[in-house]
């Protein structure tokens, strides 16, 4: 009998590689481009498993084309690039990588929420533009960290990973969530509040919800209005939950003192980007879980999962 075909859609690792060979022929993406959509329809046909990044779309199109395929298993935890229910219809398994890649997201979400509260970029570049003449009282002078108020909205695994570093850093910590975390309020002192309350009290917000029909522009001019005019607004989930447009106008206003933004509503981000131009924007690519062990972990689980699938078991991280 043959072996069952797994494609998979990016460059990784041989390890990752040869896993997925313990049950299955592997051809992957040589590339570290996204593979071209006419690519991956063509491989869909004769694929029983296929491993996608967050860069390709699996949609009724897509599906039309997969004649065997048994399990789609993303290498990210959010998974807006996948029609799940269209998946369940079919009978295909469809998998995440929630867990692995929690505390390097806090890191990289913690890491913008400093950098853009203290300006650490755009000290960087004036330094290197040789625009440093001689200290100065509030020469780059940015925003408190330490004592300040944090407003997480979304508080899943990575918002209870950014409120333990926000204690360390003796903040006052307000969530808005669908419900209650009383473990993360028991480890944090963190507090339930409706998000028009976190707005108005937050120096510092940080956007974490997947992104649902419900999140789309979750951010828009309303709620950028409500926030202080020394707040700072951090996104790493995904560039839709925000009105960029409300985002660049409440910047450019004063509404808003700063944006921090790993994720942005095209990727890559085009260069001419009015959110670019802005000095009050740190801008970074995407790079929130992007730690070598975090990418090696992330890629090891979604094969495990497919080898738990083309095995017969249950995946380890089903949707
Ligand atoms: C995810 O996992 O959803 C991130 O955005 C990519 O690491």
């Amino acid at each position: 009998m043959s072996k069952p075909q797994v494609f998979v859609t990016r460059k990784l690792t041989n390890e990752v590689i040869a896993m997925l060979e313990t049950v299955a022929d592997v051809k992957q993406w040589e590339e570290d481009t996204p593979v071209p959509r006419e690519k991956l329809l063509e491989e869909i046909e004769h694929a029983d498993a296929v491993l996608t990044m967050l860069t390709e779309r699996v949609d009724e199109e897509l599906l039309a084309r997969a004649k065997k395929l048994r399990v789609v298993a993303n290498m990210a935890v959010g998974y807006d690039n996948i029609d799940v229910p269209a998946c369940k219809r079919r009978g295909i398994a469809v998998t995440n990588t929630p867990d692995v890649l929690t505390e390097a997201t806090a890191d990289l979400a913690f890491a913008l929420l400093l950098a853009t509260g203290r300006r650490v970029t755009e000290a960087n570049r004036f330094l290197l533009a040789g625009e440093w003449t001689s200290w100065s009282p509030y020469l780059m002078a940015g925003q408190s960290v330490y004592g300040a108020t944090l407003g997480i909205i979304g508080m899943g695994r990575i918002g209870e990973a950014v409120a333990r570093r926000a204690a360390g850093f003796n903040m006052r910590i307000l969530y808005h969530n669908r419900n209650r975390k009383e473990e993360a309020e028991a480890k944090t002192g963190a507090r339930l509040v409706g998000l028009e309350e976190l707005l108005q009290e937050a120096d510092y917000v940080v956007l974490l919800t997947p992104l649902t029909a419900e999140t789309k522009h979750l951010m828009g001019a309303y709620e950028f209005s409500l926030m202080k005019k020394s707040a700072v607004f951090v996104n790493v989930s995904r560039g839709e939950t925000v009105d960029e447009a409300a985002l660049h106008h409440a910047l450019t206003t004063g509404q808003i003192w700063a944006a921090g933004l790993d994720v942005f509503a095209q990727e890559p981000v085009p260069l001419d980007h009015p959110l670019l131009a802005l000095k009050n924007v740190v801008a970074l690519p995407h790079i929130g879980s992007a730690t070598i062990q975090t990418r090696n972990e992330m890629a090891s689980l979604a094969a495990a999962n497919i080898v738990a699938v083309l095995s017969g078991k249950e995946p380890l991280t089903a949707l």
